[in-house]
């Protein structure tokens, strides 16, 4: 007897399924079938925030989030983020495998012959009030370059998305540094390729006066792993979107810009600007105790802790705590990272958060070390996002080639009026609810 299968009894009718299990899943379609009548819709499953459904198959990235494992491709983040640079990561999400010497050589001069951005979308940049925040600059930024190249609405020609996936990784650095440098008014840095990925990103930020721009290798390095942590992370509010997006099959610019405006939300992405308001907010690390009882009260989150996936610890969290010790070796110590330690200290032995599993997630340090570096906390999620487009691509990609996937349209269960006629505006009143 096949045991991979599930047997309903539906009560109302008394009739009997049988609806096979494949991969630990059943599929919502095979309880179509289940009616009480032959008119009847049939049975739907209701699943607000995706709670407990599979949106699709994918080789991308593997999470386990009861033992706080994170594997791109098969491989541990841990292994990633200690032996390969950010573009070998990339590679890696975006072809299933590590890169050659050759295909690596390739991959890193295909992403230098793209970082420019066109003359208008700089000119575009320049139109910004000089306090705009820069992930809003980077969301419109990131869609107008669709009207730059009109020819990435060719979704299916597999070399024209190759190269809009290279322009994209390679431009979200500058357009990033030109955000930054827009609200100082400093004239922009155009990049220089001679630089690898983070210290020509550290260039366009910093370059003054001095001919040639030196970042510290030990900074560029930790930038470069904090890329790394941050390329992907399976079917998160972000990812979704940009697959959700995509299969409209709309140009990947729009998709990435859909999914940047989702990660900007404090919920996700948003989440480790947040962590230095409210660091600056308990001020001192003998006011956490107050701030953590405020928070069990319910007077607001303590931002960069739970997830959805992580009940155990997020991985990532570790490696980023590992990396904020060498950038302090540079930097000098940051003193948040005595209240984020005291959080975390006292919040890990407090049975509000241990029963709900609520752990350190990648946001709650990343804010620290990236200010050490002198990252202004209005730039944390965009530096988010300049990784993340990887995820995005790799993802909108396995999406476009999977004959299985539609476009995105979940089902709701109507909760309004049946049919009704509309009064005349002389015989209208003002509803019980207060509203006209
Ligand atoms: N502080 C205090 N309580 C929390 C927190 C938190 N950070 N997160 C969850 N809880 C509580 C909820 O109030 C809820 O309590 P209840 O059962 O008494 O109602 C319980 O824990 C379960 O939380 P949910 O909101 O159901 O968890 P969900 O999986 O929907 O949300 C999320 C996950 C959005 C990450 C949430 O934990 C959160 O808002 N965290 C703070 C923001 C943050 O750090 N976001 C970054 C996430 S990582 C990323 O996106 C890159």
């Amino acid at each position: 007897m096949d045991q991979n299968r599930l047997s309903i009894t539906d009560q109302r009718t008394g009739a009997q399924y049988e609806v096979p299990i494949v991969d630990g899943t059943i599929r919502a379609m095979d309880l179509r079938k289940i009616k009480t009548s032959p008119d009847d819709f049939g049975l739907m499953t209701y699943d607000p925030a995706f709670l407990n459904t599979s949106s699709c198959r994918s080789s991308i990235t593997y999470i386990d989030g009861d033992v706080g494992i994170l594997r791109y491709r098969g491989y541990p983040i841990e292994e990633l983020a200690e032996k390969c640079s950010f573009l070998e990561v990339s590679w890696l999400l975006l072809n299933g495998e590590l890169p050659t010497p050759e295909e690596l050589g390739e991959w890193t001069g295909l992403i230098k012959r793209h970082t420019m951005l066109h003359e208008t979308t700089k000119k575009f940049l320049e139109g910004y009030r000089y306090d705009a925040h820069p992930m809003g600059m980077l969301i419109s930024t990131i869609a107008a370059l669709s009207t730059v190249y009109p020819e990435a609405k060719h979704v299916f020609d597999a070399d024209n998305r190759k190269l809009q996936i290279a322009r994209l990784i390679a431009k979200m650095p500058t357009i990033c540094a030109y955000c930054y440098r827009h609200h100082f008014g400093l004239p922009y840095v155009y990049p220089d390729n001679d630089l690898n990925f983070t210290e020509n990103f550290m260039n366009m930020m910093w370059k003054m006066f001095e001919p040639k721009y030196l970042a510290n290798p030990i900074l560029s390095r930790a930038l470069d792993i904090l890329f790394i942590l941050h390329a992907d992370h399976e079917q998160n509010c972000s990812t979704n979107t940009m697959r959700c997006v995509g299969s409209a099959q709309g140009d990947p610019y729009v998709g990435c810009s859909a999914a940047a405006a989702a990660l900007y939300g404090p919920l996700h992405g948003g989440a480790n600007e947040e962590v230095l308001k409210m660091l600056d907010l308990i001020g001192s690390k003998d006011r956490v105790p107050a701030f953590i009882q405020q928070v069990k009260d319910g007077g607001g989150k303590l931002m960069g802790f739970g997830h959805r996936v992580y009940k155990n610890y997020d991985p990532r969290a570790r490696i980023i705590k590992w990396a904020a010790d060498q950038v302090f070796t540079v930097t000098g110590y940051n003193k948040k990272i005595e209240i984020a330690l005291e959080l975390e200290r006292i919040a890990l032995e407090d049975e509000y958060f241990i029963k709900r599993k609520l752990y350190p997630n990648v946001d709650f340090y990343s804010g620290i070390i990236y200010e050490a570096m002198g990252f202004r906390p209005d730039l944390f999620t965009v530096l988010f996002a300049i990784p993340r487009v990887v995820g995005w691509l790799a993802q909108w990609q396995e999406m476009l080639l999977d004959p299985e996937q539609k476009i995105a349209r979940p089902r709701q269960i109507y909760t309004g009026h049946d049919e009704r006629h509309v009064v005349p505006m002389a015989e209208r009143h003002v509803s019980a609810s207060g509203d006209a």
